[in-house]
């Protein structure tokens, strides 16, 4: 439970901060928001921040959709009964919401409905028509679900090509980038795939880049899973070909439905590899090749598709349309531009620095994802498993690992090609822990990080919360903070 004192010092702290900066609007409305919607966050102490690991749910949400599924009856959709019918109509209302909400012409995009994100970038690799001569360019900072399309893409015989990011921003070089989409097409295909906001530094990269893609030829996969929480995605402005998402990283629930927007153009040119139940108009097993693949993103969407929580993700996007997108944006702005400046004032006694952020610290071109160490007054690293912990202690949700981001992290950290080489010398597979061990033991750096992320509910106490943790540990040394531990926990899977 919170101190009353600690409550009035936050109330005090939040009052100048709000007045201070226009882009924290309406405090009022905000706690209002934060007391009906997300109050358990309060009831039960948490201080939550892993909005790219997950976003939270309003509990209207959850009240609406139970209202809903209690209202009828609803059956599997491919059919012409009336329970199923229900669910068709489901199914059609939550393509069309998703549609609207990023403002997309129905005309030019269609949306397939997938498990995640990963299932979208799954459905990209494995049907993109890479050939041999032809290119895919990513850039170091994408997810891996975004680097294993060049699984795909070797295994066809095209050409895997890297962009890196560049310390200390951890942002592309706009040149270098321009130079590779702008070399002659030779008349393959290829494709050009990076992260609108990178989910392990915040970086947000030029959405430019995707109209001059376009005119050299190349097809763009816009990675939006960690953009589209806080950040408005107009698609009738910029016009991606595959843009991959995970509904539960905007309003929380429900988890397990993620969607590829594709234009359509587009959508004839992948090849599925195989056929499913509910992907084909036809097919036979009498004859080698007797199948029709569905026309639209029937083709694409394999089995059932999650009728009951298609109708959650249409309340959910309803949710967040009426908070209000560019909000949600001008706020987590804001708390990231104050905890970025108390992040780089906080000062042991002896003047050493207590953080090191890795990516932009300022708020010029990136959300609200903050990738740091803690260090103690000689400048070494805390154990960020043990940071993790200690926050945990007081309900402080952060996360540490590497977010499934190995270029950011491996640039951050400068890990080289040869010490990342030697965790991949065994057939034996090394674990991340393995790996991250390997290395430290080896180079003496820490191929480890903690992030913190806002999103839809976060308020200015929660910075202020963690803020006032961090700040409990100035001048203890890092042997004082590490608790012996042989373990150091499950590797962070997102
Ligand atoms: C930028 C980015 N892309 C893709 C993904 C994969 O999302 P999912 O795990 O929901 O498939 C994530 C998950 O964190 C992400 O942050």
């Amino acid at each position: 439970m919170r101190h009353e004192d600690d409550e009035s010092e936050l109330r005090e702290a939040e009052a100048s901060f709000a007045s201070a900066n226009p882009g924290y609007r309406d405090p009022e409305a905000l706690h209002e928001l934060r007391e009906r919607e997300y109050g358990r966050l309060d009831e039960r102490g948490h201080t939550y921040l892993d909005y790219t690991g997950g976003g939270l749910y309003a509990d209207s949400q959850l009240r609406r959709h139970l209202e809903l599924l209690a209202s009828d009856v609803f059956g599997n959709p491919h059919s012409h009964n009336p329970t199923s019918l229900a669910s068709t109509a489901i199914v059609q209302s939550a393509r069309s919401a998703v549609l609207a909400f990023f403002d997309a012409d129905p005309a030019e995009y269609e949306v397939v409905f997938t498990q995640n994100a990963s299932g979208a970038l799954k459905l990209v690799g494995e049907s993109y028509p890479f050939e041999p001569r032809g290119t895919y360019l990513l850039s170091y900072d994408n997810h891996n679900s975004v680097n294993g399309i060049r699984e795909f893409a070797r295994a066809r015989g095209a050409d895997v090509v890297y962009v890196p990011v560049y310390r200390p921003d951890l942002r592309l070089d706009a040149d270098l980038v321009r130079r590779h989409l702008t070399t002659p097409s030779n008349g393959t295909a290829r494709l050009f795939a990076y992260p609108a906001q990178s989910n392990f530094s915040g970086v947000m990269h030029p959405l430019e880049w995707v109209q001059l893609a376009h005119d050299h030829g190349w097809d763009v996969l816009l990675d939006c899973a960690a953009f589209v929480p806080t950040n408005r995605l107009d698609l009738s402005a910029v016009k991606p070909d595959f843009v991959p998402l995970s509904f539960y990283k905007m309003f929380g629930y429900p988890t397990g439905i993620g969607a590829l927007l594709v234009r359509r153009e587009k959508l004839d040119q992948l090849r599925r590899p195989w056929f499913a139940g509910g992907t084909i108009t036809l097919a036979s097993v009498q004859g080698a090749g007797w199948y029709r693949l569905a026309p639209g993103a029937a083709g694409f969407e394999d089995g059932t598709v999650d009728y009951l929580g298609l109708s959650a993700v249409t309340i959910g996007l309803e949710h967040l349309s009426s908070v209000g997108i560019d909000r949600i944006h001008d706020r987590v702005c804001v708390l990231a531009g104050w905890l970025l400046r108390e992040m780089a004032s906080r000062r042991h006694s002896n003047g050493a620095p207590m953080f090191r952020v890795f990516g932009p610290t300022g708020t010029d071109r990136r959300g609200a994802t903050i990738a740091f160490y803690m260090l103690d007054p000689a400048g070494d690293i805390y154990d960020v498993y043990r940071i993790e912990k200690l926050a945990g202690e007081e309900r402080i949700s952060l996360r540490t690992g590497c977010f499934c981001n190995p270029g950011d992290g491996e640039i951050a950290h400068r890990i080289t090609r040869d010490e990342m080489a030697e965790c991949f010398e065994d057939s034996v597979p090394v674990t991340l822990a393995g790996c991250q061990r390997l290395i430290e033991d080896a180079t003496g750096k820490v191929p480890n990080t903690i992030r913190i992320s806002l999103g839809i509910a976060t308020t200015f106490g929660d910075v202020w919360r963690f803020m006032r943790f961090a700040t409990s540990l100035a001048d203890r040394p890092a042997a004082y903070v590490a608790e012996p531990h042989d373990e150091p926990g499950p590797p962070a899977l997102d």
